[in-house]
């Protein structure tokens, strides 16, 4: 691991994460969403995160386009920077998840290698991959930030699916098809594997399905 600070040591905290847990009533995991731009990622993740919170779960969203107006708003689309912008996701959901929340991340994430690094940070069952497949020609049919259509035109380079590669999951643990359900068929699907894996309790209506 590279590291440009000598003469650090690691330092114990009074309080940690199995203390931080018996407070709260959930098992923190990370929600991995990827998917091309325009897949409905920040869309379903933001629906799941409304649903969690509705149930009193305790929660946080990143976003790759609000994350890259603060933390990594050094950062572009290049290779190298993209890199760069999942490593210190990867690091921020780890102290979430230290936190005790449950991280929901909407990024396009286009390596694998990249995603497995990330997951790497993590216990297994603590990072949950959500493949939000959606063709690319749906996505560039949509186009909702008009990007696609930009990118086409060579005034955006690097584009996702057009000049930059898309690696998709191959074993993902929730694979989404956004162009077969709908996005609260999405969202059930979601908090159906959180339920059926213990990351959090059901209730009623739950079991009533
Ligand atoms: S990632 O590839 O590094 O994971 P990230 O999810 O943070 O990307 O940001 C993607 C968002 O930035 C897209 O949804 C889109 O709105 C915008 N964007 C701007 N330029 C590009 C580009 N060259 N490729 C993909 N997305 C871009």
């Amino acid at each position: 691991m590279n590291s440009k600070s000598n003469n650090i040591v690691w330092q114990e905290q009074n309080i940690n994460k199995e203390k931080r847990l018996f407070l709260l009533n959930q098992k923190p995991c990370i929600l991995w969403f990827t998917g091309l731009s325009g897949s409905g990622k920040s869309t379903i993740a933001n629906a799941v995160e409304a649903e969690l919170f509705k149930r009193g779960r305790k929660t946080y969203l990143l976003d790759g386009d609000n994350v890259r107006h603060g933390l990594n708003k050094d950062l572009g689309f290049t290779e190298i920077d993209r890199i760069e912008n999942i490593r210190r996701i990867g690091e921020v959901s780890k102290l979430f998840v230290d936190a005790g929340l449950i991280v929901l991340t909407a990024f396009i994430s286009p390596f694998k290698s990249d995603r497995q690094v990330a997951r790497s940070l993590v216990k297994y069952d603590e990072f949950i991959e959500v493949f939000v497949d959606t063709p690319l020609e749906i996505c560039e049919q949509r186009d909702p930030k008009g990007l696609y259509k930009k990118a086409r035109k060579g005034a955006i380079k690097n584009f996702t699916g057009i000049d930059s590669p898309y690696e998709a999951p191959e074993e993902p643990q929730i694979h989404i098809k956004t162009n077969e359900c709908t996005i609260q068929e999405c969202v059930d699907s979601i908090i159906n594997h959180l339920i059926k894996f213990g990351y959090i309790e059901g209730n009623e209506n739950d079991y009533a399905i």
